[in-house]
């Protein structure tokens, strides 16, 4: 088998911004954080693509539109995109803290995953935390502007790197939610992972059917940068495994490499 080198330097000083996001641009967060990341080298093996087949991976790194949406262990990534004008069923409006009131699309999530973050919430309350939700459900258009407001204002590198182009974002299946606390001013910033919120969410997702999407040191596969603060929702027994396995989705589906661009 071909060694399939990743040899990733990155040494830059990033202004990070949590998911490009709406936060932003609801005049609450402008997320920024200066932080350095050192020469990060890894050598994997080749990928096994035997499951990508089954899943209608390409594996010239392509991109491929998904054929089930609507599934909740749908893989949406950089190669992966949802159906031209797909809108998600039964969103609905988690009763969970938001750092808003009025209604809005973004406090959205499908049915399954909104009654998993109202659970989530109860417990993580129960321990006297207070997870505030900050953005779900976007639609193909809303995507569109936060991306390209990305590229406007960060350049398309960055932007790249924490907005997901239009099409392309798990927050478009409604099964994403962004989770903040008023201990970071509402902002989603990868210092997140040092309040008692975001480790209880590292530690504890798992239980209630989430993933940290975006795990640290695993850009080479995911394409994007750490958001300690992205929650996907996969299902219970599927984030049980992948959080035991300490595996991306891509990995515990064989769907890498991801295309970085
Ligand atoms: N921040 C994630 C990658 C998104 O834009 O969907
Ligand atoms: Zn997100």
């Amino acid at each position: 088998m071909t060694k399939w080198l990743l040899v990733s330097v990155l040494s830059v000083v990033m202004m990070v911004a949590g998911c490009a996001d709406d936060t932003s641009e609801e005049g609450k967060t402008d997320p920024e954080e200066a932080s350095s990341k050192e020469t990060e080298v890894s050598e994997k093996e080749d990928p096994d693509l035997s499951q990508a087949k089954d899943r209608n991976v390409s594996e010239d790194g392509s991109m491929i539109e998904v054929e089930d949406p609507e599934r909740t262990d749908v893989i949406v990534n950089k190669q992966r995109k949802l159906p031209d004008g797909y809108e998600p069923p039964d969103l609905t409006v988690p009763e969970v803290p938001f750092y808003f009131d009025e209604f809005h699309p973004k406090k959205q999530m499908r049915k399954e995953a909104a009654k998993a973050l109202e659970t989530l919430f109860e417990a993580a309350e129960e321990e006297g935390l207070r997870p505030v939700a900050a953005s779900g459900y976007r639609s193909y258009d809303r995507q569109k502007t936060i991306y390209e407001n990305s590229v406007a204002e960060n350049g398309e590198e960055y932007a790249n790197r924490y907005s997901a182009k239009p099409g392309t974002s798990e927050h478009q299946t409604g099964l994403a939610m962004d989770i903040t606390s008023a201990e970071m001013s509402f902002r989603l910033k990868q210092s997140f992972i040092e309040t008692e919120e975001g480790k209880w969410l590292e530690e504890n997702a798992h239980r209630f059917g989430f993933v940290i999407r975006y795990p640290e040191g695993k850009t080479d596969i995911t394409g994007y940068a750490y958001e300690p603060w992205h929650l996907r929702y996969i299902g219970k027994e599927l984030a049980e495994e992948v959080y035991e396995q300490e595996e991306t989705l891509e990995a515990f589906f064989g769907l890498y490499p991801t295309n970085q661009e």
